[in-house]
């Protein structure tokens, strides 16, 4: 190839082997000290015609230059990426061995599928918090003040703090979060609501924290027969089991009327009660018909929405569903429990691969 400039570094550059022997080409040549630095300089000392004409040319010799070292650089470092990818490679099919493995806590693994199971009747997650005010655990839910219903519930009150009306609670439900959604949303609404709830009550079937879901739907023309649907569909789909059996016994919920407690039925299986049949009845839900004061206090006309609400204990229904019988062994953190009650972490409850893994 024929250059028009005749310096060693032209020729250097285009071969130069790796980059580290480009870069000591470089530096040789623009480098403090460098060959084409050197040339440069030497535009100080001459006529001012002179420089017109070798300034130019300098200049253009320098750029040049840098454009092969730029040029070479890119071929020298795609070189290096296809030496890299052909020889570095991961073996992802080696078993992970001695990688620490933790489990699935069951209250983790029974809230993803209750989740998977409400997704696919077209309920979305809500939330709320767990440090509740008073209005959205009691008020808002038609339990006023002096009401004997916030007795039944042992609840936990924060210190008052200067400049609050009332101290806020430790949610003791989460139907707060009925409230909170309506108030965000407006209707129609189909919503559950997992989460921490605290009641101060503790022997081997309560502990002071438990869980909790809510489900709420709001639309027109609801009514109990949506409700009873929406819950034999979802036990059955949760306990993987077709002879799931409910009955609604009537029952009092401020927030709800008509309210109902629901059992579902269960039957011996070797000696062992199962879910399942009709041999005795276990309840296992609250629930009912959105109060109309509730929806009305939540902006919404009663006349045109109606709504059904339920709620369930999380850790029961797991007790349930996984034959554990101490709900304290659930909050121990005892590694020798969550190994053998815990779940794959890769075992991901889905509707066709099943929920329970
Ligand atoms: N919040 C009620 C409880 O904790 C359960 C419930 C929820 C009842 C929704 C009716 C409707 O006991």
């Amino acid at each position: 190839m024929t250059r028009p400039y005749n310096l060693p570094a032209f020729k250097e550059a285009e071969e130069a082997r790796s980059l580290e022997e480009l870069e000591l080409v470089r530096v040789r040549a623009l480098g403090k000290n460098g060959a084409i630095t050197a040339l440069v300089k030497t535009l100080g000392q001459m006529t001012p015609e002179e420089r017109q004409s070798k300034g130019i040319f300098y200049q253009a010799m320098k750029s040049e230059f840098s454009r092969l070292v730029s040029e070479r650089k890119a071929a020298l470092e795609a070189a290096d990426l296809d030496r890299r990818l052909a020889t570095e490679r991961l073996d992802l099919s080696l078993p992970a061995k001695d990688s620490p493995q933790g489990t699935i806590h069951p209250v983790s693994q029974v809230m993803d599928e209750l989740a998977e199971i409400f997704a696919d009747l077209g309920f979305a997650v809500a939330e709320g918090p767990e440090i509740e005010e008073q209005w959205y655990n009691f008020t808002a839910l038609n339990m006023p003040e002096n009401h004997p219903a916030r007795a039944m519930h042992d609840t936990f009150y924060c210190e008052p703090r200067d400049g609050q009306a009332e101290p806020r609670v430790l949610r003791t439900h989460t139907s707060p979060v009925q409230i909170r959604a309506m108030q965000a949303q407006g209707a129609p609404i189909r919503i559950i609501a997992p989460g921490r709830v605290y009641r101060s009550d503790s022997d081997a079937t309560h502990t002071p924290m438990f869980h909790q879901i809510e489900g709420l739907v709001i639309d027109r023309r609801i009514h109990l027969g949506h409700l009873k649907w929406t819950l034999e569909t979802f036990l059955r789909a949760f306990f993987e089991r077709d002879d799931i059996t409910i009955r609604m016994r009537p029952s009092y919920f401020p927030f709800t009327e008509p309210s109902a407690e629901v059992d579902v039925g269960w039957s011996m299986e070797k000696g062992r009660r199962v879910v399942g049949g009709s041999e005795g009845w276990m309840e296992v839900l609250g629930s009912g018909m959105v109060h109309p004061r509730v929806i009305a206090d939540c902006g919404l006309d009663p006349d045109e929405w109606q709504g059904f609400a339920f709620g369930t204990g999380v850790d029961r229904l797991a007790m349930l569903k996984y034959g554990m019988d101490d709900l304290r062994a659930f909050f121990d953190a005892d590694l020798r429990w969550l190994k053998h009650y815990g779940f794959r972490a890769l075992d991901v409850p889905t509707l066709s691969g099943g929920v329970g893994a």
